[in-house]
């Protein structure tokens, strides 16, 4: 039996939180492998909502969640979140949430560093989540993270943060921002340590032997591959890797064991940071996106940008994001618009592409090549089945299989739950 991961195909809130939780009916353990509480993912159960940010989505369902060694975590934020889940009923603890002895913890400093930065860079900012992200994964790769398994050893802890600060500090001043000191920090962490500790252990051995027993894992990825830090549109990016393959290194689990994956896209685009948009509308069609989709930030609050379904975009997230099966989402946004565009493919000056290329001013010059379908007078909203859908919603979801070169394994009609259509169950692989 396969198991499934699920990533964002565009650049995050494609629905990644919905399509996990009702995949996670089917799933043993669900498993967050990158990204931290930058994500927010909305989860409609017969009228009750969730937002989760850090919480693997299978939490709703009864399910294990792991929240593994490529994740970043604020301590802060993972308890109240876990408060607030708790206040909506949902119970929490060690018996059913794991997290990597080995995952990272974002600080106060790295949140402090993230703003001072964006406030630096004014109108060459990234829109960052302000949560401290980029700097807590420059810590990792720079060695000077502290990990939950230092909330053990209160030693290393001190020596540990006395080299994050060095180098911290430095950064803060010459920003013009306000340093942080060494003993408030640990004292601050010493006394979180008996809250989090409960929930730390080598989660690799956990599922490892979920593997070895044959249960299934779902691997929830949070923002996308366009936000991805190599392969998204660079530096307008996330400071993780998004794609399918981070999965296996961010839970120290074999690659082949990813199983499936499916990718999430919208039926339209949307963007909530800084960066390149080729199919962005600033008309009322844009607007008529955004009012009807509801697309606010589920972290930010900000107004998304949106705009027309980018092929050409997806198809290269379908490549280097290894995805196996799209599930569109959203497609009831769409419902009455006389006409559907579909990106294609780009001009830029007198060279026509069919990939987004990496440079900075090229993709700020992309202009889309667009084909135009007809739209549809019906309702999608609420669907259950493929026969329930009007004929050119049909149209419009298979030719954007063919544009993508990915089948549309799974449909998404509404915020709710079941409220989904199934092509193909994506662990049957
Ligand atoms: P994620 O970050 O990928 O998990 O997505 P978010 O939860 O941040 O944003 C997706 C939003 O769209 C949420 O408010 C969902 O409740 C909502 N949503 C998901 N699927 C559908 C759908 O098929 N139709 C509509 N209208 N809303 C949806
Ligand atoms: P989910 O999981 C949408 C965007 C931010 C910014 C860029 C870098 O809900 O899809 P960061 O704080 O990560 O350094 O910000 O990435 N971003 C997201 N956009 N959905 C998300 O997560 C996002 N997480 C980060 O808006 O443009
Ligand atoms: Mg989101």
């Amino acid at each position: 039996m396969a198991n499934v991961t699920v990533i964002g195909a565009q650049w995050g809130d494609e629905g990644k939180g919905k399509v996990v939780d009702w995949l996670a009916s089917r799933a043993d353990v669900v498993v967050r492998f990158q990204g931290g509480h930058n994500a927010g993912h909305t989860l409609v159960v017969g009228g009750e909502t969730y937002k989760l940010s850090l919480l693997p989505s299978g939490l709703v369902r009864g399910k294990l969640g792991v929240i593994g060694n490529g994740v970043v975590v604020d301590p802060h934020a993972l308890l109240e979140e876990i408060e607030r889940v708790r206040g909506q009923g949902l119970a929490v603890g060690p018996e059913n949430l794991r997290i990597a002895e080995n995952a990272q913890l974002i600080l106060k400093v790295h949140a402090a560093l993230d703003r001072a930065r964006e406030a630096a860079r004014g109108e060459r900012k990234i829109g960052t989540t302000g949560r401290g992200i980029g700097p807590a994964y420059e810590d990792k790769v720079g060695r000077r993270a502290i990990r939950v398994c230092d909330l053990a050893e209160p030693e290393t802890l001190a020596e540990k943060l006395d080299e994050l600060l060095r180098h911290a500090n430095a950064l803060l001043v010459s920003l013009g921002a306000p340093t942080f000191a060494r003993d408030d920090l640990l004292a601050e962490l010493l006394a979180l340590a008996p809250r989090l500790l409960p929930f730390a252990e080598p989660v690799w051995q956990r599922l490892d032997e979920a593997r070895r027993a044959g249960r299934r894992i779902l691997f929830e990825g949070a923002q996308a591959v366009m936000l991805d830090v190599d392969h998204g549109t660079y530096p307008f990016v996330t400071s993780s890797n998004t794609v399918a393959a981070t999965a296996a290194s961010g839970a120290g689990i074999a690659p082949a064991a990813v199983g499936f994956v499916l990718g999430i896209a919208k039926a339209y685009t949307t963007r909530v940071g800084a960066g390149p948009f080729p199919t962005e509308l600033t008309d009322a069609t844009g607007q008529l996106l955004g009012d009807r989709g509801h697309e606010f930030g589920t972290v930010t609050g900000r107004r998304r940008r949106c705009g027309w379904f980018d092929a050409a975009m997806v198809r290269q997230a379908v490549k280097v994001g290894g995805i196996q099966g799209l599930a569109l989402t959203k497609l009831d946004v769409l419902d009455g618009l006389a006409e559907l565009r579909l990106c294609t493919g780009y001009r830029l000056g007198e060279e026509t592409l069919r990939h987004v290329p990496a440079g900075q001013r090229a993709q700020a010059a992309l202009e889309p090549i667009y084909e135009t379908l007809e739209g549809w007078s019906g309702s999608t909203r609420g669907a259950r089945s493929w026969a329930d859908l009007p004929a050119q919603a049909v149209k419009y979801a298979r030719r954007i299989e063919e544009l993508v070169e990915a089948p549309v394994t799974l449909l998404s009609t509404s915020p709710e739950r079941d409220d989904t259509i199934l092509m193909r169950d994506p662990f049957e692989g």
